[in-house]
């Protein structure tokens, strides 16, 4: 049941809103003086409280302030005697939902009382989907014991609570975005939002407009002004994925607003203000693109202030275990199936495959093999490893083009996609083997 808490001197006003509120539904509670009401608001939870503003003792503004100070979610609505403008703005200034003004209008109080009971379930709902993410985000969604993610933890610990920038490097598919979160969800700007941005996949121009925003008409297709992104979160993150990729115009500009904090909209004048902390991600060697010229040495200090290398999963190969149990179980839940045996045989193709694509690769592994499983169990044949077809022959017997295909892969990515030694081992020419590759579809390593 909704509780409200009546705050009036008039017993004659509290009986008659009393009766109404009853027969409405809520239970009600009176208070004839500001002290009473702060007493009783610190004995028990009342949902809403109806607070007059002409109070004898302390008045109602101070109660109001009061109130807000000890429960600054409190869902107070204020009564004034007649139309006093300014206690009323001083009021919804203190944090009042809304004022009714005296003699109330039972309609207008029950609209109101219904708007806030929707305010408040609304409330509910997000601070529940925001816990919700939170626990998705919690460390203990991050695998692993060897040394090396110990390492990690423990870095994502102590950065969490301070603003300071952090730079996280690691091979595609390795946990980096879900690093970022684990810092941002676990710090205390967790409400705040977590932006992410892709900087390679957009080009000079609209990664600008998209980290900074734009002015009407700043360039041709900029028919409306925008936000940009470090305008979107605010207090919160700014997750700068693939950082390698920014060109060296834009990254002056980063840089500058990392220093001083200002900048301007593309093709505005205003001066904003950026607050967000940075975190960017990179799966290419910063320090290598420095050294070549192609990223900045003194934006790559500001960005690395704490720096988190995420090791390759086939360097700490001891946390696969743990890992195949935990995507499993996080598959099983998403596909609504109960695959959960994995024979020993299995495991050990899982413990002991290239895993070129990290975490990821293994998500997907089991992904396709949870899918293909019938009953509980994981067989050796469903499992698929993407950088590297292992086995040319399967129980099933396939037609000689299929076998050249794989193999042809196999080799491929055995050398790192290096196609003259891979044409030397099979023993035909460079041409045939590009031939092949065309007509066979074949995917080639990602370029190391
Ligand atoms: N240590 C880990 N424990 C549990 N799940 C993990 C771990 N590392 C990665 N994952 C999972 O693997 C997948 C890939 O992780 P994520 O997207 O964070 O990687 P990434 O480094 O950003 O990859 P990319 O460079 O390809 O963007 C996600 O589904 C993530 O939840
Ligand atoms: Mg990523």
């Amino acid at each position: 049941m909704v509780t409200i808490l009546i705050v009036d001197d008039d017993p004659l006003i509290s009986r008659t809103l009393k009766m109404h509120l009853t027969e409405k539904g809520y239970e009600v509670f009176l208070s004839s003086s500001g002290q009473e009401a702060l007493e009783k608001l610190n004995r028990q939870q009342l949902d809403f409280i109806l607070l007059d503003i002409r109070l004898p003792d302390l008045g109602g503004l101070e109660v109001l302030r009061q109130i807000k100070e000890k429960n600054p979610k409190a869902s107070v609505v204020v009564m004034t005697a007649y139309d006093d403008m300014k206690t009323t703005v001083e009021a919804i200034k203190l944090g009042a939902f809304e004022y009714l003004v005296k003699p109330i209008n039972f309609l207008e109080l029950d609209l109101t009382l219904e708007k806030l009971k929707q305010i408040k379930s609304l409330e509910t709902k997000v601070s529940y989907f925001i816990e919700e993410r939170q626990k998705e985000y919690t460390i203990d969604n991050i695998v692993g014991h060897s040394p090396a993610m110990r390492e990690v933890f423990k870095l994502i610990g102590s950065v969490a609570n301070t603003r300071t920038n952090v730079l996280i490097q690691g091979e595609s598919g390795t946990g980096k975005e879900l690093v970022a979160k684990a810092i941002h969800y676990n710090s205390p700007w967790r409400t705040e939002p977590f932006i992410v941005i892709n900087c390679s996949a957009l080009s000079e121009t609209l990664l600008e407009s998209e980290l900074f925003g734009h002015v009407r008409g700043a360039f041709t297709d900029a028919v409306s002004e925008t936000k940009g992104k470090f305008e979107i979160a605010g207090k919160g993150t700014l997750f700068l994925d693939e950082v390698g990729d920014i060109s060296l115009n834009l990254q002056s500009k980063l840089l500058r607003v990392i220093e001083t904090r200002d900048y301007m909209k593309v093709g505005g004048e205003k001066i904003l203000r950026a607050e967000a902390r940075i975190i960017a991600a990179t799966n290419q060697n910063l320090k290598a693109l420095v050294e070549k010229g192609r990223f900045r040495e003194d934006l790559y200090y500001r960005l690395k202030v704490v720096e988190i290398n995420l090791p390759p999963l086939r360097e700490r190969r001891e946390d696969i275990p743990e890992l195949v149990a935990y995507l499993l179980e996080k598959i099983n839940r998403e596909l609504r199936k109960n695959v959960r045996v994995v024979p020993p045989e299995v495991m050990k193709m899982l413990v002991e495959a290239p895993w070129r694509g990290n975490v990821r690769e293994l998500e997907n592994v089991l992904t396709r093999a949870v899918i293909l499983a019938r009953g509980e169990v994981i067989l050796p044949e469903y499992i698929f490893l993407e950088s590297e077809p292992q086995r040319i022959y399967s129980e099933e017997l396939k037609p000689l083009r299929e076998i050249e295909k794989e193999y042809i892969q196999h080799v491929l990515w055995k050398v790192n996609g290096h196609k003259l030694k891979a044409s030397q081992i099979l023993g035909i020419s460079r041409p045939t083997l590009d031939k092949k590759i065309k007509e066979y579809n074949i995917v080639l390593p990602p370029e190391t």
